[in-house]
């Protein structure tokens, strides 16, 4: 039996998607406050970088896939009501989805979203019928990366647009190694300080190490059947964002 990846250990790949939904309950409740903290904030920036570059024209119909809390769609709620967007949430664990529903609620955002709770890799989404596919940071989550880019090129409409946001390869030697400091040594701290969970967040930044490499993944994509792909760097390679179109 081949095994894949969960951070740095090897688990059979049924086990893996049922980890990853264990990781992603224990931190439902804490995770934006945690977002906040880890990143000291720059999540937030990243996320709006990505909604910016997102070609959004009226009554559009987006799949938020790993939508989680919500902050993507959130975002493009927020800027962009004038456009009368049509989202869907989808994400592969109930509690992530009833804490954005929460959010929504406050914010007062629930017209024009949907809740589904579904797996990357098997959406429950009709073929060529979604204008616009967003990711962030969700994919390397995933257990069969391939399937889920395959599953995202079989919802998209012709000419449709995938973008993808997620944490990357570093490119300076020096950030890279003052970031693995960061990264290993601090945010299990915080995991285990803050949200009394320092396993889950041992898994998030490994997971980070385990994610291809800015030009594996647009050549992923492209094997995936999309026409066209590009990327840009976020804080020298720390994120990337990656947009293709089917
Ligand atoms: C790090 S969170 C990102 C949430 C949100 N997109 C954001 O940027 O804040 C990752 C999300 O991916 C979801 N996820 C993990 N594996 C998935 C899969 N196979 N299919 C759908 N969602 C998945 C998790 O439940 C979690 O909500």
């Amino acid at each position: 039996m081949s095994l894949t990846d969960f951070g740095f250990q090897k688990v059979d790949p049924k086990e893996k998607t049922k980890r990853v939904r264990g990781v992603f309950e224990s931190v439902a409740r804490n995770y934006d406050i945690m977002n906040d903290l880890m990143s000291l904030g720059i999540h937030r920036l990243w996320k709006q970088d990505m909604v910016k570059q997102l070609p959004l024209q009226p009554k559009m119909k987006i799949l938020d896939v790993a939508g989680g809390t919500g902050d993507i769609s959130f975002l493009m709620q927020e800027k962009y009501r004038h456009l009368d967007l049509e989202i869907t949430i989808c994400d592969l664990t109930p509690s992530m989805l009833e804490v954005g529903r929460d959010r929504a609620v406050n914010k007062g955002l629930l017209h024009g979203i949907d809740w589904v709770c579904g797996n990357a890799e098997q959406l429950p989404i009709p073929e060529n019928s979604v204008d616009l596919y967003t990711i962030a940071f969700g994919l390397r989550n995933v257990t069969h990366i391939e399937v889920a880019l395959k599953e995202a090129h079989r919802v998209l409409k012709p000419g449709g647009v995938f973008a993808c946001l997620e944490f990357s390869n570093v490119k300076s030697a020096f950030f890279s190694k003052v970031y693995e400091f960061y990264s290993f040594s601090l945010l299990p701290w915080l995991g285990e300080k803050v949200a009394d969970d320092r396993e889950s967040y041992q898994y998030l930044v490994e997971s980070i190490r385990r994610f291809p490499a800015q030009e594996k993944l647009a050549l992923m994509l492209k094997e995936a059947g999309m026409q066209t792909t590009s990327w840009q760097n976020l804080m020298n390679g720390i994120s990337c964002l990656h947009i293709a179109k089917k």
